[in-house]
């Protein structure tokens, strides 16, 4: 069948290499991709939230399936726009509903959600700029350090720890009033300090059945030792070394499937990727964030580790089968490290050239922010390739992916050297 995929990262170049080994691919666009997807698949320069442009598309290339990359097409309501309009409805789109969307799209609702349904997370309560002094109060029965999450997207950037009492109600009046975050901080949930270690638990629901796909650990932080300013992720290791039988029972028991019946319980309207945030506390895992999506670089070591055909399991989310299709796992480790223009995640040069890409071995060099310039490959985002390796162990692995990005250069080219630190 013919696929549209929604995206331009590191995790689509890695749906797409996935979805591209499947008998049941036949053609592939991407929208809008990078350079990584141009050289396996067919680009088509469309913003994935212009739905008029991806529906004349779908109709012109009679596209069969769309699997959703990012959130902001979810949150946008791309599913309901397939489902509602008379020429789409018969094509199925991989991801949730505007509705099941909000998981991520709202961090109130995800914090409802969970509580309704029983599921562990954080203490919290949530402040409007009528509320904001109460917000403050309830800053002083906490210990700190305090978390302030803005309600809506901030891009990964509306999560706030701080230290000392005066600056979070400083902040939360930034964040409140002064609209620090914009619309997406009209709201903000104030939230209990977890103190652990996070994994991320990645799920594919046809909202009535699931599998659990690979675990995965993502390094957040810009400078070693987990130091610095927030990205997107700077690397990730898959499978999560502490996510033992006991750990991975009591998150599939207490929160996946929880989850999946809470989605039928409230109505929600739910085929796609659940990519659950967790911290491990003391052996208790605890839910931090809901995304409705996979994680961009954790697909990068996912993908790799899942030995059925994606497409298949695509098509059974569709059909609400997933009870009926095998998930297979690569037993071995994959790690990936992400390779960032100098400068990110604050300001940073596009368009360098990347060499050397033709000389790595034994690794994949997935695209993240890359387009094609006059033939050349160049840097075209903060993030520009994830070079994942498989390993007996995700040292093995870890090795092999540093030893092929020695071969890449690009004009002020950075990554973090000690990916896996903690593990
Ligand atoms: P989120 O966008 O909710 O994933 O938050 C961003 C980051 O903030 C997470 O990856 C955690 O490192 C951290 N974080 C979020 N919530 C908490 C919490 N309740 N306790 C400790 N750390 C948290
Ligand atoms: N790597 C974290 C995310 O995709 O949200």
């Amino acid at each position: 069948m013919t696929i549209l995929l929604l995206g331009s990262g590191g995790r689509e170049h890695a749906l797409a290499w996935k979805m591209l080994q499947s008998s049941h691919c036949s053609k592939l666009f991407v929208a809008p991709g990078n350079a990584g997807t141009a050289s396996i698949a067919t680009n088509v320069a469309i913003n994935p939230n212009d739905f008029t442009a991806v529906k004349n598309l779908v109709l012109t290339e009679k596209i069969e399936m769309v699997v959703v990359g990012p959130e902001d097409p979810l949150v946008n309501g791309v599913f309901d726009f397939f489902k509602n309009d008379a020429d789409l409805k018969g094509i199925p789109v991989i991801g949730p509903s505007k509705q099941g969307a909000q998981l991520e799209g709202s961090k109130e609702f995800a914090k409802e959600f969970l509580v309704r349904h029983n599921i562990p997370t954080a203490a919290y309560d949530s402040f409007t700029k009528d509320t904001v002094e109460k917000g403050c109060e309830f800053l002083t029965t906490l210990q700190p350090p305090y978390v302030l999450k803005a309600d809506g997207l901030a891009a990964g950037k509306g999560v706030l720890i701080l230290n000392d009492l005066a600056e979070a109600q400083q902040e939360l009046r930034n964040m409140l009033v002064d609209a620090k975050f914009g619309d997406a901080s009209s709201k903000v949930v104030i939230e209990e300090f977890l103190d652990g270690i996070e994994l991320s638990c990645f799920v594919l629901t046809d909202g009535k059945n699931y599998k659990i796909l690979p675990t995965a650990k993502d390094y957040k932080r810009i400078g070693e030792g987990d130091t610095g300013l927030n990205t997107g992720g700077m690397g990730a290791v898959s499978p999560v070394p502490f996510a033992d039988a006991v750990l991975m029972e009591k998150i599939e028991e207490r929160i996946v499937k929880p989850t999946v019946l809470g989605l039928q319980k409230d109505n929600i309207e739910y085929k796609g990727f659940v990519f659950i945030g967790l911290i491990n506390v003391k052996g208790e895992p605890i839910v931090i964030e809901y995304n409705v999506r996979m994680g961009d670089p954790e697909t990068e070591v996912v993908m790799p580790r899942i030995q059925s055909d994606l497409v298949a399991l695509f098509q059974a989310v569709a059909n609400q089968t997933l009870d009926q299709v095998a998930l297979e796992i690569d037993p071995r480790s994959a790690t990936t490290i992400m390779v960032v223009s100098g400068g990110y995640p604050e300001d940073y040069e596009k368009g360098k050239v990347i060499s050397g890409l033709d000389k790595v071995e034994g690794s994949i060099a997935f695209h993240a922010g890359t387009a094609l310039k006059d033939g050349q490959v160049v840097s075209n985002g903060g993030r520009v390739i994830a070079v994942t390796s498989y390993g007996n162990d995700f040292k093995e692995a870890i090795a092999k992916s540093y030893e092929n990005i020695g071969k890449i250069t690009f004009d002020n080219m950075y990554y973090r050297k000690d990916i896996g630190f903690d593990l």
